[in-house]
């Protein structure tokens, strides 16, 4: 039991945006902070964190809460867990009782397990630095490896002598329980023999630095013995959710904005112990989905340092693809013939190092495309495996300017028609999108962020105000409604401000769209674009105040959310590429929203223009079948018109077209 006193004192400590920011990068946003939310898969922040209410909220899934609400949510703690770990947080003492074995067989499971993993932790650690064996074997063997005495306590290293049962024997006089530590996998399933024995040991922790498992590495280089051996998976160690190494590194992969990935143990601790510190490893194993998410919510770059034979290395990056799909940025590094992130670094030092893997970063796509054609020298048959290999990955980036950027530069790379790759490539995506139709047909009320799919199809955060997405709809007619979003939220943002002296915001748009309100795709942005036409005829302000107040509901939510802005980051980050237009001087859009106004304008036309321009297409075979020859030159004219207006445009907007 926890005081209510202490209970208070927690709560009244307690800084949201200081909890939420141990598992989730924020970034200011006006008074608020957003991220990616960490409860589900997105890739626009709709995560937002209210210091001023102590409070956090999701728009894209609907969660949020106090900070408690927080850890019981993300960590899957009980509520006493949430407390302890918060009152850890702030120094914050709670006066313990002292638990005698019954009591501790009724603590909830999880901090059971993590009560006994500490235990075994501090007992390897006992092993290691407090007795002459762990002295003289285990500690000198890390030292000869050149770690620290710091590193190896930071990253709870460990010693386990090769005695049959002494963690057992352990366990039994301080009164923990031998289920449970069987249940961790730290004894056999008859409970009389150790798991780890004969073994330096490394302690694995989750995100919020508890011990969730450990492995051991044998210090024999006899070929027979297995070099580590792994806690199995429990209830608190889930592998392909955890990243070795990631709570050590977390605060560094968000300041450097990157992540660096290795394969092993020795290499997360030795690079960190030179001062990189933003790394962590994948335990030997292909990144998973889950992995790539944990690694996505703190940065959108993720460098990869490879080791080994050129054979090795292709069927990693085939596991690649996935991070492409969470649309992470991804480089490769290729280390020296046989030095591996560890031994290259303690060879040349971390200047030397870190010059070296900025100087050989080279971008996944590109790097796999080089390795790859290598290989296919003089056979076309491989080559043309080759090129649907590429494209296959390229179609995956979410990004349409990245794909398309890719596209380019591997058609010079593969020396193939940019068109043929862009066919296969929208072919490929096409695909895509009949694939996850179909699946998510199949299951009504399934999660649209299944596993596995490319989702660079349909915003997730916003299904109330998508039209229903028809099988193998063309993106671009989706993207559409970007560009419609991005008009309304200009206009409830800035409307009333002042472009120039006479011209405010409002009024530069509607005057120019005048004509195009009744095609906007969306119903609720075309009421809200009829309903600013309406109130700029009658004089009256178009502004943020006045459509938080507003009566439909749907246009206030929309209007809170527009303010809240979760594009915002598509602003400082893709606004720039998404409507290719230089924001050179200014980087907010309140100071720049005449350019901003100017180019989603443009752009709004252009998809008009081309929506228009494939109905008339139509109308012109179709005249041309009923021999409508007044209709069919009427049409062809209009076409033409059409044409010249599109070509005046895309100059404007200096668009990629895809
Ligand atoms: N690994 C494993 N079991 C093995 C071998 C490797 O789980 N039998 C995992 C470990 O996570 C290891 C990683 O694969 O860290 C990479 O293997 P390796 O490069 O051999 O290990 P290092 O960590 O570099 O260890 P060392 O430098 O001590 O050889
Ligand atoms: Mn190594």
């Amino acid at each position: 039991m926890i005081p209510p006193k202490t209970v208070q004192d927690i709560l009244e400590t307690t800084r949201i945006e200081e909890v939420v920011e141990d598992f989730v990068a924020l970034r200011k946003r006006g008074i608020n902070l957003i991220g990616l939310c960490p409860f589900h898969n997105e890739k626009t922040p709709s995560f937002n964190v209210n210091p001023t209410r102590n409070i956090f909220k999701c728009f894209g899934c609907g969660k949020g809460g106090d900070a408690v609400t927080f850890l019981i949510e993300h960590e899957h703690f009980t509520y006493p867990e949430a407390l302890r770990w918060l009152a850890r947080k702030y120094g914050i003492e709670i006066e313990e009782v002292v638990r005698t074995p019954e009591q501790i067989a009724e603590q909830q499971i999880t901090e059971s397990l993590y009560i006994v993993n500490d235990f075994a932790l501090q007992h390897f650690q006992e092993q290691l630095f407090d007795t002459d064996e762990g002295k003289s074997v285990a500690l000198s063997y890390f030292k000869k490896r050149g770690l620290r005495e710091e590193t190896i306590r930071s990253f709870g290293l460990g010693y386990a002598p090769d005695i049959r049962d002494l963690l057992l024997r352990r366990a039994k006089a301080t009164g923990h329980s031998i289920d449970l530590l069987q249940q961790l996998g730290l004894c056999s399933q008859d409970q009389n023999r150790d798991f780890f024995r004969g073994r330096v040991m490394f302690a694995i922790h989750n995100l919020s630095g508890k011990v969730t498992a450990f492995a051991g590495r044998t210090m024999s280089t006899e070929k027979t013995v297995p070099k580590y051996i792994n806690s199995p998976e429990t209830a608190i160690y889930v592998k392909n959710k955890i990243l070795y190494g990631a709570f050590q590194a977390k605060k560094a992969i968000r300041q450097k904005d990157e992540c660096i990935l290795v394969e092993g143990y020795m290499d997360v601790i030795s690079l960190h112990q030179e001062g990189i510190e933003n790394v962590v490893a994948s335990s030997g194993t292909s990144l998973t989905e889950g992995q790539l998410q944990l690694i996505k919510r703190n940065t959108g770059q993720l460098k990869i340092l490879y080791d080994g034979d050129p054979a090795g290395i292709k069927a990693a990056l085939r596991g690649l693809d996935l991070a492409l799909e969470q649309d992470l940025n991804v480089k490769i590094v290729l280390l020296p013939e046989g030095e591996d992130p560890d031994s290259y670094v303690q060879k040349i030092g971390r200047e030397a190092f870190q010059e070296y893997i900025d100087r050989e970063a080279k971008d996944f796509i590109l790097f796999k495309t080089e390795l790859l054609l290598a290989d296919t020298k003089g056979d076309p048959v491989k080559r043309a495996g080759l090129i649907k290999d590429i494209v296959g990955s390229i179609a995956l980036i979410p990004d349409p300017i990245k794909r398309s950027v890719y596209l380019r530069e591997c058609s010079g790379a593969l020396e193939v028609s940019e068109t043929a790759l862009v066919e296969e490539c929208n072919k490929l995506i096409t695909q895509g999108l009949r694939k996850r139709a179909d699946r998510e047909a199949r299951k009504p009320g399934a999660a649209s962020d299944t596993p596995g799919v490319a989702t660079h199809d349909f915003p997730s955060h916003e299904p109330m105000w998508e039209p229903p997405v028809e099988d193998g709809k063309d993106f671009k007619t989706l993207n559409n409604n970007e560009q419609e979003r991005e008009i309304v939220k200009i206009l409830i943002r800035y409307g009333d401000q002042n472009l120039t002296e006479e011209v405010s915001v409002a009024y530069f748009i509607l005057s120019d769209i005048d004509e195009s309100i009744d095609a906007f795709e969306n119903d609720l942005y075309r009421m809200i674009v009829s309903e600013c036409n309406e109130r700029l005829s009658k004089n009256e302000m178009i502004n943020a105040d006045y459509f938080l107040n507003h009566e439909s509901k749907r246009i206030k939510d929309l209007a809170l959310d527009l303010l809240f802005d979760r594009f915002e980051g598509d602003y400082s980050s893709n606004w720039e590429e998404k409507l290719n237009m230089p924001l050179q001087y200014q980087k907010t859009i309140a100071l720049n929203f005449d350019l901003a106004t100017r180019s989603a304008l443009n752009h709004f036309k252009k998809h008009k223009i081309a929506n228009m321009m494939s109905i008339n297409a139509e109308r012109i075979k179709n005249a041309e079948l009923n021999g409508d020859i007044d209709g069919f030159t009427n049409y062809v004219k209009i076409q033409m018109k059409l044409k010249e207006a599109a070509g005046r445009i895309a100059k404007l907007t200096g668009t990629v077209v895809l």
